[in-house]
């Protein structure tokens, strides 16, 4: 993972394989990682998969964020595992069971990561939700999903680089820090609420961005990357 770049993943969420298609081709030797979602993989499948892989080396995350029984899930990442890829997702709020049955479906062949509390949720949202108050503040949460996540096995989590350096302080440097909600100065508002720019979450500790309406939305999309990953150059400077 020596440059900068391969910290960034970029997400193919477009709704068609050939428009993501285009991406790969224009951002291949920009970012490390590909993320296949819900919209691309829902409408092209495991197809999509082996097209990203046939036109580039890049990392593949395979992001379906599973939540259901863990017999049920378990099934879905012993699929998801024989198809190459190097990370899936999972919600922590399936609870310890659900992790264990995923890490255990995983065959050690992916790395499995619990989404802690989605970037698109701030406090009040987690209130109105039925959380105690006193997670107003998501890092509490954070933490505590975190924590679950890692004794079941997984490899690491995904949470808002707000929350990256407590999570790394608390669990150790090597339980990998994935964050969204990356917003670079100046951008316009959106659906994302807990928000740090680049620089912000790979100095809080993060090992890996995932950057993708301010590299796809930019007028010139393979730009827009490498001052992001000039960024985590620097960010990674200063907190060495
Ligand atoms: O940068 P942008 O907001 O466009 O990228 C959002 C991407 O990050 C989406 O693919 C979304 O699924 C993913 N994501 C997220 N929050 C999480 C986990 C993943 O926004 N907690």
């Amino acid at each position: 993972m020596a440059h900068p770049k391969n910290r960034i993943i970029f997400p193919l969420d477009v709704p068609d394989l050939d428009e993501a298609l285009e991406f790969v081709e224009i951002l291949k030797d920009d970012v490390g990682v590909f993320k296949i979602g819900l919209e691309l993989f829902v409408k092209s499948g495991p197809r999509a998969v082996g097209a990203v892989k046939e036109r580039t080396d890049a990392a593949i995350f395979l992001d379906m964020k599973f939540h259901d029984i863990p017999e049920t899930v378990k099934g879905a990442i012993r699929s998801a595992s024989t198809l190459g890829v190097e990370f899936v997702t999972v919600h922590t709020e399936g609870g310890s069971a659900l992790m264990r049955a995923v890490v255990e479906g995983s065959g050690g062949k992916t790395k499995v990561l619990g989404v802690t509390v989605l970037t698109s949720l701030s406090s009040v949202d987690l209130v109105e939700a039925g959380f105690d108050p006193k997670y107003k503040d998501a890092s509490e949460l954070v933490a505590a999903r975190a924590r679950l996540a890692r004794n079941a096995g997984c490899a690491g989590i995904v949470c808002s680089g707000l929350e990256a350096g407590l999570v790394k302080k608390k669990l150790g440097k090597d339980f990998l820090v994935v964050t969204p909600g990356i917003r670079p100065k100046d951008s316009p508002p959106d659906d994302q609420k807990r928000l740090t720019t680049p620089y912000e979450a790979i100095y809080n500790g993060a090992d890996y961005i995932v950057v993708g309406r301010p590299i796809r939305n930019a007028p010139d999309p393979r730009k827009a990357a490498s001052l992001i990953a000039e960024e985590i150059g620097k960010a990674l400077k200063d907190r060495a």
